[in-house]
């Protein structure tokens, strides 16, 4: 089954962000864990990157209208984006928020998400298993 993986801003720059906060793999390494996860729990998932908050609600309309199950790091959009929300609420199959860090755990402009209650469950906190986690959540509820 087809779904996507979006992730936003900054994200493609893992790099040269803070790898005692997101560890250690690049934007690459990620995506092609995403990839391989996703292969061995039978899905197969289109994993984008950008920066930019209009591209990321393109994608979430082409997810709703195409009825595919999204996994989402809204990155620094999950603070505040309203679109984001309003376009994550359009969609007809399960929604899973993700995040590399523990936002709860970090500054407080970091506790509130406004794209959680709109989405099934959030996973934050385990790194790049995050999303680990969220594609077996995602089968799980998909069975
Ligand atoms: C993040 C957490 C956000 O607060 C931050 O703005 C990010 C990454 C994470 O994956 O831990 O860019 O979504």
């Amino acid at each position: 089954m087809k779904i996507l993986v979006l992730n936003g801003p900054n994200l493609a720059r893992l790099d040269i962000r803070d790898s005692s906060i997101y560890g250690d793999l690049n934007y690459g390494e990620l995506k092609n864990l995403i990839i391989s996860a996703s292969i061995t729990h039978g899905f197969d998932a289109d994993v984008r990157q950008s920066d930019d908050e209009s591209t990321i609600i393109g994608w979430l309309h082409e997810a709703a209208d195409e009825k595919l199950p999204v996994i989402i790091n809204p990155a620094a959009f999950t603070h505040y984006s309203i679109a984001i929300r309003d376009a994550a609420e359009l969609l007809t199959m399960p929604l899973i928020e993700v995040h590399l860090s523990n936002p709860m755990a970090r500054e407080d402009f970091r506790h509130t998400s406004v794209i959680a209650g709109v989405a099934q469950g959030s996973i934050a906190g385990f790194g790049p298993n995050s999303y680990v986690l969220a594609l077996i959540a995602l089968k799980n509820l998909l069975q």
